[in-house]
């Protein structure tokens, strides 16, 4: 079974959230994925069923959200969860490369095609870019879900080795077990203040991540010679944990141990090179020279989601940085960056993502952790802080850690991986079927126009405080 999450019971949780909110809040996850569930064919008759993860802003198939919405659709309906990675797979190229996003029947329009790192410019089915590869990590979950269809376990098993061998050979090019991303937007964590450092004014969010985009094309996205070439890479920690999760989850699906053997290579890769005993942290490590990235964001943490890493690595992320009330420790979820970094924002952040919001997908992958270890009392404190964010604005796209506020897409896939932390209720009723929710572009552009006046409110508030302080210093 795989480290990263795992159905778990919860003791001491029902104490704290009644089954009643338990099934409530399952049944609002089944209908969000109910909602984005997308189908249909291309004109040359390829099939496509998976979930989008927000429409209107999301309305393709991007490859890490995939494998999240295949792991909560598991719950629900294995068949759905099974057709979602398999569509993913589908995706793919005959050489083993996954795509990071696939457009399918809805090629971006000529405002958003510029930003895909695609092959050219317009008329793409997918991006030329890889995203986290935890797609073994997922073909297992559903695999464990799937009684009703266990030939599931097996039927990629091809597939699966390509993909992960085209990872190897394509992105770990000096061979020291850590594969390497060469765009920010490779983790999914696109925005995050760690590579500000590595891609400067090609920061995904700045104009020149553009230029990053066509100076890969112009080397039709070969990552060994763009590695080979230039120093914006970043052998990630968030990466290489999911990866090597994900090679012993395909060892276990395939009995291959050669799979095992890479995972463990991987995950000493990760205490020798980027582990930090004097920090207490794990750092990403940048271009050729492997320079680290000294920021502390969840990503340094999320080793903690090996299982075999050492007890007492464990206790000094658990102690030292994630229960740190100056650091990690917010009244709601597990913020992306510790509040300690200059570069935390907690609010809205002008389409930045990743530079301080709480995320679903941090509490499904450290939480567990935290319960494996023994600090069950903070992982059911963080889960009931979750609930009651999901409760009070829906499964946002991201939230405030610090108030709780709701930030971004509205009815955002992944954020129901919340299911997973939960105890398994009884099912309030079947509900699968739900009419396609598509969103509206006015409520989206009405949800920006409000968090940004909330957010500038709060900082004329906090502009005006710092203003009295300093005057009742000086009289
Ligand atoms: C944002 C996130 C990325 C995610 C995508 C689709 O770009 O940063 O991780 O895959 O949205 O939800």
């Amino acid at each position: 079974m795989s480290g990263a999450s795992r159905r778990n019971d919860t003791p001491g949780f029902a104490a704290a959230v009644s089954e009643d909110r338990v099934a409530r809040l399952r049944h609002e996850a089944h209908r969000v994925l109910a909602g984005n569930w997308r189908e249909g064919h291309l004109a040359d008759g390829v099939a496509y069923r998976y979930t989008c993860p927000s429409p209107p802003r999301y309305r393709h198939q991007w490859y890490w959200d995939s494998c999240f919405h295949a792991i909560v659709w598991s719950h629900f309906d294995p068949p759905r969860a099974r057709e979602e990675l398999r569509t993913l797979v589908r995706g793919g190229r005959l050489d083993g490369f996954i795509p990071h996003t696939i457009f399918w029947h809805d090629t971006p329009g000529w405002r958003r095609a510029p930003l895909y790192a695609t092959d050219s410019l317009r008329g793409d089915r997918a991006t030329a870019h890889i995203q986290t590869p935890m797609l073994a990590l997922a073909w297992e979950v559903v695999a464990d879900a799937s009684a009703d269809e266990p030939g599931f376990a097996g039927e990629a098993l091809d597939a699966l080795r390509l993909h992960y061998d085209w990872l190897e050979h394509h992105r770990d090019p000096d061979g020291d077990g850590l594969i390497s991303i060469i765009h920010p937007d490779e983790s999914g964590l696109d925005d995050a203040p760690k590579y500000d450092e590595v891609f400067g004014w090609m920061s995904h969010y700045m104009p020149g991540y553009m230029w990053l985009v066509e100076r890969s094309r112009r080397l039709g996205y070969d990552s060994r010679s763009i590695i080979d070439r230039y120093e914006e890479h970043v052998e990630d920690v968030l990466v290489n944990v999911l990866y090597a999760l994900s090679l012993r989850a395909l060892a276990r699906l395939s009995g291959d141990a050669a799979y095992d053997a890479r995972a463990r290579r991987t995950e000493d890769a990760l205490l020798e090179r980027c582990w930090d005993p004097r920090r207490g942290l794990f750092w990403d490590l940048a271009g050729r020279g492997h320079a680290p990235l000294q920021i502390s964001t969840w990503s340094s943490l999320s080793p903690l989601a090996l299982p075999s890493l050492p007890r007492e690595i464990a206790a000094r992320l658990i102690e030292e940085h994630l229960l740190d009330p100056r650091r990690y420790r917010a009244p709601y979820g597990i913020p992306s960056v510790s509040m300690e970094e200059p570069s935390f924002r907690a609010g809205w952040h002008l389409f930045r993502c990743w530079r301080g919001p709480s995320w679903m997908n941090t509490a499904w992958l450290l939480v567990p952790a935290l319960r494996r270890h023994g600090y069950t009392d903070d992982a059911e404190r963080i889960v009931a802080g979750c609930v009651e964010l999901v409760e009070a604005h829906g499964f946002r796209e991201y939230y405030n850690p610090l108030n709780g506020e709701g930030l971004a897409a509205r009815r955002f896939g992944w954020s129901t991986l919340l299911v997973e932390l939960l105890p398994r209720t009884r099912e309030l009723r079947a509900d699968a079927e739900h009419p396609p929710y598509r969103g509206s572009v006015r409520d989206e552009l009405l949800a920006m126009g409000t968090e940004a006046a909330s957010e500038t409110y709060r900082r004329l508030g906090e502009g005006a405080a710092a203003a009295r302080a300093r005057l009742a210093k000086l009289r």
